[in-house]
């Protein structure tokens, strides 16, 4: 808001200083373009498959092209870095390296995958992106934002989500649900869910954080609700945004 300010002395200067404004406003809403890059966000086992899977529906029927993906992964390469990450290990990743590792896997995966699926006009779907880093490495794991945040933009080289969606779930409701999910599929805890629940409460409070700073951005869904709802309220939410009739 400054530019407009100081370059307000004449009607040019005005004119360029709200056009920008304009552009800046169209990028951020999405009129001005039909692909559009949503992450899912959230604790673990907090439906954000299901959504997921729900969205994908819908961009079917409609006839719009979309890629899935997700993090760590989403390319061969991130596949591997996954497992390194997520593997229960004898020595596992220091933070800092975990963070490296995680931020890794995302600039092969803006490179190799979102960024040419948006430039050929799909749509991008991802479970988790850069606020994942934030919640769990900058709050849960102590590295703090300032450093996340610089790693974040290294790895994407500035790109963001049009996005994100936060399915907010308490602690108690999520290890509830790993419980039963390692009951019925036999899929045990990764590294990650098997840390405190006190780490998972800073996880929930990170990602509550950066909904709030960047508001316009995000979509906070109470994840306790049934999937059906969810959607209801995402479809709403894209209705708003223009992005879907
Ligand atoms: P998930 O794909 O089952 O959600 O597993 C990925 C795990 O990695 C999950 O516990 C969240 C965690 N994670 C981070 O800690 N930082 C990150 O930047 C990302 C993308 C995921």
């Amino acid at each position: 808001m400054g530019t407009v300010n100081e370059d307000a002395g004449s009607d040019t200067s005005l004119c360029l200083a709200l056009t920008k404004i304009f552009m800046t406003k169209t990028k951020a809403y999405g009129t001005s373009k039909d692909m559009y890059f949503i992450a899912f966000e959230g604790l673990d086992g907090s439906g954000k498959s299901s959504l997921l899977q729900l969205l994908e529906s819908l961009l079917k029927s409609r006839a719009i092209d979309y890629v899935i993906t997700r993090e760590p992964g989403g390319t061969p390469l991130g596949d591997k870095i996954r497992d390194l990450i997520l593997e229960k290990s004898q020595n596992p990743p220091t933070a800092r390296t975990e963070l490296l590792l995680y931020e890794a896997s995302r600039a092969q995966h803006v490179d190799q995958l979102i960024r040419p699926a948006l430039q050929s006009k799909k749509w991008v779907l991802t479970d988790r992106f850069t606020a994942s880093s934030l919640a769990f490495q900058g709050t849960a794991r102590g590295i703090g934002w300032e450093k996340v945040e610089a790693l974040n933009h290294f790895a994407t080289d500035g790109l963001s989500a049009d996005l994100n969606v936060l399915l907010d779930l308490s602690v108690q409701e999520s290890e509830k649900r790993r419980k039963n999910r390692e009951a019925t599929s036999g899929v045990l805890a990764d590294r990650i869910e098997s840390e405190a629940q006190d780490f998972h409460q800073r996880v929930r409070q990170g990602f509550l954080q950066a909904a709030q700073v960047d508001a316009q951005k995000w979509l906070i869904l109470d994840a306790s609700k049934p999937s059906n709802e969810l959607f209801i309220e995402l479809q709403k939410k894209l209705i708003q945004l223009g992005w879907i009739s």
